[in-house]
This record gives structure tokens, C-alpha cells and sequence, in this order.
């Protein structure tokens, strides 16, 4: 066990005594011998709902830096802060003996007279107390037992707590990290005539004006279109789509002698005007699904496609680190994107004063 300790003064703990003082004994009022374990003291924890909080960002912000300075002298990897609490004692008020398994302690003297209060004392007899002032912070292994007499003076003490792990101290402890089922996108630029099928696309609209229902909000989407002979640059666009999509289907998904194959089960086309948008749906009954921009304006604000998290994490924590609840793309002309169909997707307003056209499929597996 290590018995060294490392000790700090950190030279803005009066003032945030001053700051945070009212709050400290409002708690009081409300829960005097509040805590966690078998003693006699007023002890709050960062996660304690039932409690007014003080700026425990402040504290979280500036420990954090003096544990990763503490780890660096010591050649320690920092593995994170734990719960910081704080611990008042009036009268008579006492913590028993315990350790926290592991780990560093992290002890912060905030309202300490060394005149009248007493420091944290040690149960092996062999480990003598370090001299504390007001405002300093010790850091001790967190397998040393430790205890705090009972404050026999009328003045209180205040000190807050936290522990910390290491790398090298536990790494049993190490947390690992494996992603299970990630989503695929997959996206490729085709090399056709935009301008050839954008003009199919608006004879369509000419011939059958009234639009589709569907999703499609202010802007018109065909009905299922017929694989027509007539409409040979949207024929070709579904020959590409084809082959794209069976590449992946073929390299990704089959076993060797596998010899399924895909297809497209359904094509339309959707032509959002100046604010024109698409809201949150998915594609029931196929397999892969995509959408191809035939006309777009490069870097203009033409409505991107939003896909929304399968897990609804959102309901859990707002704010993901590894990807938001929604990840967008931008339309890109000639830019073909393809999807799992039960990825829920919307597609933004179209900013601009000209037309977003679009062509979308459904695939399928062919048994
Ligand atoms: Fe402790
Ligand atoms: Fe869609």
C-alpha cells in the first residue's frame, strides 16, 4: 500500500465557502445527519435529487485537473472522477472508520481551523496525519482506513470527497468497449445524365399532377412507377441502382453459394420546391432502401436527409458522444445513398427557390 500522500492549497476555497455556504445549510436544515454509511454527519453526494445542489462543475472542473496532474507524477494513467460529495460537521459530528477500495481518496478541507478541528486521522497506528491548513486537498491511497473524530468544538467543518481510479492501480478494472449492431449507409457517386432523367421526372409530373400522399409535405411524389421503356434514363438509374445494391448484398451479406440476388421492388420520384420536405418515415417490407438526387444546387440549403437512432437513447441522456440522435446528409447531385429500410428518416425543409428532385427505390430479396 501506498502511504504517501500528495497535498495541495488550493487558494480559491473561501471563496467558494462564501458562494455555496447557503445552500450547504439550507441541506443542513432539511437533513443534518444525512449520508451514506454508519456515522454521525452531514454528507451530500453530486447525485442526491433530494438535494440543493452547490457548483459541483466548478469542483469537477478543477479536481479533475489536479487528479491528472497527481496521475502524471506518478506515471499513472487517469481513469476518470467518481461522485463528489461533501461532508459537514457541526457538534458532535463524526465519520467512523472505512476505506473507499481502491482507487485514490480525494479530500478537500474547505472550512478547517486547524486550531480548533481536527484532520483525518489514520487507524494504522504507523500512518501519522499530515499537517492540514484551511483550503488544502490531500490525495491518499484508497485502501487506507480513515476516520474524523467527533467535532468537539461549536465552529463547523467542511470538507468534500472524491475518489478516482488509475490505470496501473486496477486493471482489472479496464473498461472495454465493443459496438454491437452498427448501422450501415452506404453511399456512392453514379456517373449518369442528371439533366436526361430530371426531364423524365417532370414529364411524369405533368402527366399525373396530383401528388402522392405519403410523407411528401408542399412538394409532389409520383405514384409507383411502371419499369416503362419509355423513361430510359430512369430505367438506367434502376440498372445502376441494380448492380450497386447486389455488389453490397453479394460482398457483405452472402455466404459463397449463396445465390440470392436483389431487386427493386418499387421506384418513385419526389420534386420538393421551395419548401418542400419529407417527414420522419420508414420503409415497411423490403430490405434495403435508397434515394438518388437528381437536381440540387452544390452547398445549397436544399433540405438534407435526417436518420434517427433505432435504439431511442434519446429518451435516456439527451446528448451522445459517439453519434447524435440524428446524423444528416446533404443532397449531392449524383449521389446515390443506400440504407437498411427500417432506418427512420425525415428530410428538411428546401431553402431554396429551385427544385431538389429525387428518385427513391425499395429493394428486395429475390428468393
Ligand atoms: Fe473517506
Ligand atoms: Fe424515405
Amino acid at each position: 500500500m501506498d502511504t504517501k500522500f500528495y497535498k495541495k492549497n488550493l487558494e480559491w476555497t473561501n471563496n467558494f465557502v462564501q458562494r455555496n455556504i447557503d445552500a450547504i445549510e439550507r441541506n443542513y436544515k432539511k437533513f443534518p445527519s444525512k449520508n451514506r454509511w454508519n456515522c454521525n454527519c452531514h454528507v451530500v453526494h453530486d447525485n442526491d435529487l433530494d438535494a440543493e445542489p452547490i457548483d459541483y462543475e466548478f469542483l469537477r472542473s478543477e479536481y479533475e485537473k489536479i487528479a491528472i496532474d497527481f496521475c502524471e507524477s506518478r506515471g499513472l494513467k487517469f481513469n476518470g472522477l467518481g461522485p463528489i460529495w461533501y461532508n459537514y460537521y457541526k457538534s458532535g459530528q463524526y465519520q467512523e472508520p472505512h476505506d473507499h477500495d481502491g482507487g485514490y481518496t480525494f479530500i478537500h478541507y474547505m472550512i478547517f481551523d486547524k486550531n480548533i478541528h481536527s484532520s483525518t486521522k489514520f487507524t494504522d497506528k504507523d500512518i501519522e496525519s499530515p499537517e492540514i491548513d484551511q483550503g488544502d486537498i490531500l490525495i491518499f491511497d484508497g485502501k487506507i482506513q480513515h476516520y474524523v473524530p467527533a467535532n468537539d468544538s461549536t465552529s463547523p467543518r467542511l470538507t468534500t470527497a472524491f475518489t478516482f481510479d488509475t490505470e496501473t492501480v486496477t486493471p482489472d478494472k479496464q473498461i472495454n468497449l465493443d459496438f454491437l449492431f452498427p448501422t450501415p449507409m452506404w453511399w456512392t457517386d453514379l456517373h449518369l445524365d442528371t439533366n436526361a432523367i430530371a426531364n423524365e421526372c417532370y414529364q411524369l409530373r405533368d402527366s399525373q399532377p396530383d401528388s402522392r400522399g405519403r410523407s411528401t409535405i408542399n412538394g409532389w411524389q409520383s405514384d409507383d412507377l411502371k419499369f416503362d421503356v419509355s423513361q430510359r434514363s430512369l430505367l438506367k438509374l434502376i440498372d445502376e441502382v441494380t448492380m450497386v445494391s447486389n455488389n453490397i448484398f453479394r460482398s457483405q451479406y452472402l455466404e459463397d453459394g449463396d445465390r440470392r440476388t436483389l431487386t427493386i421492388l418499387n421506384y418513385w420520384v419526389c420534386i420538393n420546391p421551395s419548401g418542400g420536405y419529407n417527414a420522419r418515415h420508414i420503409h415497411p417490407g423490403s430490405f434495403m432502401s435508397g434515394v438518388y438526387y437528381v437536381k440540387c444546387i452544390e452547398d445549397g440549403d436544399q433540405g438534407s436527409i435526417q436518420f434517427h437512432r433505432p435504439d431511442l437513447e434519446d429518451f435516456i441522456i439527451r446528448q451522445h458522444d459517439l453519434k447524435h440522435n440524428d446524423t444528416s446528409y446533404p443532397p449531392v447531385q449524383g449521389r446515390l445513398l443506400l440504407f437498411p429500410s427500417q432506418l427512420a428518416h425525415s428530410v428538411d425543409s428546401n431553402e431554396m427557390d429551385s427544385d431538389r428532385i429525387a428518385v427513391s427505390f425499395n429493394i428486395g430479396i429475390n428468393d
